[in-house]
């Protein structure tokens, strides 16, 4: 954090995302303040803790308007840091064209390869120039000097970076890109291909989690722009700009002791999990936390699930498995369809292998807080992160923060920015059932100590490479660019 500070050195610091950071809703008559599940405000909101600043985010249906209304431009309840949050009200036609429809039906199938075909309509990319734009005039509203530090997150504000640039040419602006990208080739489809490309040059830094998703963003921006890449630099020179383009790993904030000591003991969570959903108490536990999204691989593992119970009858009456899905982008046919399907093959599993003792597949599809999903983490036996394609995927590194106990073991999918940096979890293809079926049986009996050896490793690797370091490094090759344009500029 400090070091955060460092690099920072004064300079205000504006962010950008569409996700808001926390929700104000009412509850009994009291104004409660939550969490929205997502990757990406669970690793830059401690960030914006350490760094304060502003936020600007677009005020998404799932806070209560009138509420949020009252709370819009205030800061975090006390104690809890001192940034400020500044929501975008957007029109229903907007929130449809550019998040719905652009952002999620368009950018996110064509990013991930997950066999969903992207959506492309005119009057999406027409919505989601216009936000960008009105997003792009809030940070030159909010800028106190001519070289704010901006960072731009995700798929949704392609466009903003080149926007802010024209109005701020001295602004050191940061682009996290937080899902994969996909080779020239894929790329290519999308019909606004080259104006997203300038668009995100406007960047100073443009960030990924991977090197190899960095490298296909330097191959696309070379086979479809006239740009120069100088490769040993990772930079990428286009209208007399450079852009530097990184991998930056991103991670979460490691709990703190304090925070630890409040933690319910691994079999406590175990004996409280049993109890509430009518698990016997002597049953391994499987789980999954996720998104209800096509991209995680749930019905694969689904799959995989009902495939263990065929190949290893002994484990039947072993085992539950619990899979977390959080509701997310309802309004869409397919993510609709998708949940169809996943509660389909669920209560099909659960038919074709009736049990005395309740259900082997557990469907919770409700959002849990992160108290809720810690003691999850805790209780489990197993956890399995079986994504068809991830930019990094947190859960795996949140699991790995809840087993302080150093117990409990980790199925990765290998198609996760995660699975290289944690190779000690039994890292898996998800689309091949019989290897997902048999590195659960592998976890499921693995030994006490083979688990806390694995369990280490992987936890002094999340613990050091935290968010704090993922922020860190980018601030640090910002501040190195911003330096080398104030000396340039002198002679
Ligand atoms: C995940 C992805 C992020 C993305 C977010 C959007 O967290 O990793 O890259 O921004 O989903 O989810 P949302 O619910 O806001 O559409």
């Amino acid at each position: 954090r400090s070091l955060l500070q460092t690099q920072l050195r004064g300079d205000q610091v504006i962010v950008v995302s569409n996700r808001e950071p926390y929700i104000h809703e009412m509850r009994d008559a009291q104004v409660v303040v939550d969490r929205p599940a997502s990757g990406l405000v669970t690793a830059v909101e401690p960030i914006m803790r350490a760094c304060s600043g502003t936020w600007i985010a677009h005020g998404s249906g799932s806070a209560d308007r009138q509420v949020v209304d009252r709370h819009d431009r205030v800061g975090l309840p006390p104690g809890q840091g001192d940034y400020q949050l500044r929501r975008i009200w957007l029109t229903p036609e907007q929130e449809q064209g550019y998040y719905y429809g652009f952002a999620n039906e368009g950018l996110w199938p064509l990013c991930h390869v997950a066999h969903v075909r992207p959506v492309f309509r005119a009057t999406d990319w027409e919505r989601y120039v216009e936000v960008n734009q009105l997003f792009a005039d809030a940070v030159v509203a909010e800028a106190r000097s001519e070289d704010p530090v901006v960072l731009v997150q995700d798929y949704h504000f392609a466009l903003l970076p080149a926007m802010v640039r024209k109005r701020l040419p001295r602004a050191t602006i940061l682009m996290f890109w937080h899902i994969p990208w996909p080779n020239p080739e894929s790329f290519g489809i999308c019909p606004w291909r080259d104006q997203i490309l300038e668009g995100m040059l406007g960047s100073t830094i443009v960030g990924f989690h991977t090197r190899f998703h960095g490298k296909n963003f330097i191959e696309t921006v070379d086979r479809h722009l006239e740009a120069r890449i100088e490769h040993e630099h990772s930079t990428v020179t286009y209208g007399g700009r450079p852009t530097l383009v990184e991998s930056y790993p991103i991670s979460i904030e490691w709990p703190t002791p304090e925070e630890t000591r409040t933690w319910p003991s691994p079999s406590q969570c175990r004996a409280e999990t049993c109890a509430r959903l009518g698990i016997p108490q002597g049953h391994q536990l499987v789980v999954g936390v996720d998104r209800f999204d096509y991209t995680k691989g749930i019905l694969e593992r689904l799959n995989a699930i009902e495939r263990l119970m065929e190949k290893y009858p002994a484990v039947r009456d072993r085992f539950t498995f619990v899979q977390v899905a959080a509701p997310t982008r309802a309004a869409l046919d397919e993510y609709r369809a998708f949940r169809r399907r996943i509660e389909e093959t669920a209560e099909r599993i659960n038919q074709r292998f009736p049990r005395a003792e309740g259900a082997v597949v557990r469907l919770l599809a409700t959002h849990h807080g992160h108290e809720a999903v810690m003691r999850l983490y805790r209780a489990a036996d197993v956890c399995m992160v079986t994504s068809l394609h991830d930019g990094m995927n947190l859960v795996c590194k949140e699991f790995v923060a809840a087993r302080d106990d150093l117990r409990g073991v980790l199925v990765l999918s290998r198609f996760a920015g995660a699975a290289r940096e944690m190779p000690e979890a039994l890292i898996v293809n998800p689309y091949d059932v019989e290897e997902v079926a048999d590195a659960v049986m592998v976890g499921l009996d693995m030994p006490g100590a083979e688990q806390r050896e694995r369990m280490a490793n992987l936890r002094s690797t999340v613990r050091e490479n935290n968010v704090f370091r993922w922020a860190g490094r980018m601030l640090t090759d910002a501040a190195r660019l911003r330096l080398r344009q104030r000396v340039s500029e002198r002679v």
